[in-house]
Formats: C-alpha cells, sequence, structure tokens
C-alpha cells in the first residue's frame, strides 16, 4: 500500500498534482493538497508518482506501507 504525505509548509496550491491524478488528490478549503484515502494500493502508484513529481514546490512525497 501507499501513502501520501503533502508538506504542507512547502504546498503552495499550484494543483498540479490534482490534475495530474484527480481520484487521489484534492485541495482543501486552504487551497493545500490532500490526500482522498489514507492508504492506495500499490496498482496506483504510477499515477500517485506522477502527481508527485508535477509539484513544482516538491511537496508531496510517497511512502511504501506493508500490511
Ligand atoms: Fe500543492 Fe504541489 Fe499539489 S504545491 S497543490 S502539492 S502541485
Amino acid at each position: 500500500m501507499i501513502r501520501v504525505h503533502v508538506d504542507l509548509g512547502l504546498c503552495q496550491g499550484f494543483a498540479n498534482c490534482v490534475m495530474v491524478a484527480p481520484e487521489h488528490i484534492d485541495l482543501d478549503e486552504n487551497n493545500k493538497a490532500v490526500a482522498v484515502n489514507d492508504l492506495f494500493p500499490d496498482s496506483d502508484l504510477s499515477d500517485l508518482t506522477e502527481a508527485a513529481e508535477s509539484c513544482p514546490a516538491f511537496a508531496i512525497r510517497l511512502e511504501r506501507v506493508e500490511q
């Protein structure tokens, strides 16, 4: 499984991540990225990697979680 971490100090609401992976990441009321789920299946890794790499502020980090 994969967990998405957003560094709220770095996120500036560019929303590239939301455009790349709208089923995985949304913006909250403060225009900060937020993962829509706590954990995502490994099959989402490519979408999530693309989303993380799309962020100009390097605010998204992915964590592999063993279950
Ligand atoms: Fe924030 Fe980067 Fe997404 S700045 S809204 S995590 S593209």
